[in-house]
């Protein structure tokens, strides 16, 4: 049972020690904001804006609920002049629970009750500051907490262990509650979500445009969401373990993309290189190619790794040696190949560099300063805006590590 525990519980510490901009929250902890970040100070660790929480009572009686029962929340803050009428719709992340035990542990915290919700500072592509945010600043930026651990996707309840699994429903009765708050009138709107809730971005993105009619212009965006199906340094399959517990614990299946459970079992259709290329709305995908909780978790996690012989690359990567470097570079290979069939259509985007890092749209250093991750000079902030609004296409690959001298390396 203890080894269940390890994945959810390394992906917080993760976020909890590096205090990363995965989830913008985080920021407020002792040091926050910029901690760990190398090299990048373009923005002076002043306070972004702190947002209220507002809780969504009305989604109890439709059982539309946190892991431990509790009715789940948002924090909006609202659009004005030109963007007033303008939605961004962003789906925190923060791991999964794939089995009882790592359920029971995310209640103890706000990845599991609203009891433990709090006000967040908005930044990144949330910000209402021009300066930090170009394209997005006015408009309506909205993000759901995460508490249902299952990427918004699960539907069922354990009554001996009084754990909800309600993703789908607490997606739905959010978005009926947006909706009746200004929503319904979007004249154009942006589904995000990074990490479990860029996941979560894929999953939901055509459900979230057949909620507007189709004068609405709607795109989805899912930033380090690009998790992949790959072998780890023994053969294993840690990703897949942890999905496969995900999903049937929480009974995701039924909510799945029907194109892809038609075809294949469920876990695969929690793989987003299974799904992308079939979502019907335009699609942006921003990714690290050496995504650092994939290479933590997904290539190299401690369980298969008991003598700890990628811990020093796994946590920096000037520690890596030549065959742990050829692993990296085939797994930006693998990544590159994965992107092909959903690269090809022209209404979808993409920006992978060639950043250690995990999650680029709340940190302002990387999603908009004067030294953010770059691709031929275009920053991730424009090549979004650029591809939202058709000012141009964006296609956009960095060249292998280490000939980037744009990123502000996580590790
Ligand atoms: C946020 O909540 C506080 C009380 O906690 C309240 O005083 C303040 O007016 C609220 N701000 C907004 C913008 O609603
Ligand atoms: C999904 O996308 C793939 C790749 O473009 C395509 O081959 C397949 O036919 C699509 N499936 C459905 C059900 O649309
Ligand atoms: C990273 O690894 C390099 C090479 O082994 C080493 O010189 C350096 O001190 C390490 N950095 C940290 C922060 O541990």
């Amino acid at each position: 049972m203890k080894a269940l525990w390890v994945v959810p519980l390394c992906f917080l510490c993760l976020l909890f020690t590096l205090g990363r901009a995965a989830d913008s929250h985080l920021w407020r902890r002792p040091g926050g904001f910029g901690l760990g970040v190398v090299g990048s100070n373009a923005f002076p660790p002043s306070p972004p804006t702190l947002v209220n929480l507002t809780l969504v009572p009305s989604a109890a009686a439709k059982g539309a609920v946190c892991l431990d029962g509790t009715v789940p929340g948002y924090h909006h803050h609202p659009g004005f002049g030109s963007g007033a009428d303008n939605w961004l719709v962003d789906l925190e992340g923060g791991g999964w629970c794939n089995d009882v035990g790592s359920c029971l542990f995310a209640i103890k915290g706000h990845r599991g009750s609203s009891n433990y919700m709090d006000k967040i500072y908005f930044d990144g592509i949330l910000s209402e500051k021009p300066e930090r945010n170009p394209d997005f600043y006015n408009w309506n930026r909205v993000q759901i907490r995460y508490c249902d651990g299952a990427s918004f996707a699960g539907e069922g309840h354990d009554a001996e262990n009084k754990l909800y699994f309600r993703g789908q429903r607490i997606w739905s009765a959010v978005m009926e509650d947006l909706m009746s708050k200004g929503m319904r009138s979007a004249k154009q709107a942006l589904l995000t979500g990074c990490s479990a809730g860029g996941l979560a971005s894929i999953l939901h993105c055509d459900e979230f445009r057949a909620l507007f009619p189709q004068s609405t212009k709607v795109k989805c965006l899912s930033d380090a969401g690009f998790f992949l199906d790959v072998v780890d340094i023994t053969g294993g399959h840690a990703v897949r373990w942890l999905f496969d517990g995900v999903v049937t614990l929480q009974g995701a299946a039924q909510n799945l993309p029907k194109s892809c459970t038609s075809r294949r079992d469920a876990t695969s259709c929690f793989f987003p290189q299974n799904i992308v290329a079939n979502i019907t709305t335009p699609f942006f995908i921003l990714n690290a190619a050496y995504d650092t909780w994939q290479i933590q978790q997904a290539l190299a996690p401690i369980r298969v790794d008991p003598k700890e012989t990628w811990k020093a690359c796994k946590f920096n990567r000037t520690a890596c040696d030549s065959n742990q470097m050829q692993i990296l570079q085939a797994f930006r290979n693998t990544m590159l190949n994965a992107l092909q069939g959903f690269a090809a259509l022209d209404k979808n985007g993409h920006f992978i560099d060639s950043c250690f890092t995990h999650g680029q749209i709340y940190d302002p250093n990387k999603w908009y300063s004067d030294n953010s991750p770059t691709i031929r000079n275009k920053r991730i902030a424009t090549s979004v805006g650029d591809w939202y609004f058709d000012r141009s296409q964006v296609k956009t690959i960095d060249c292998a590590y280490p000939c980037d001298n744009t990123c502000h390396h996580d590790v």
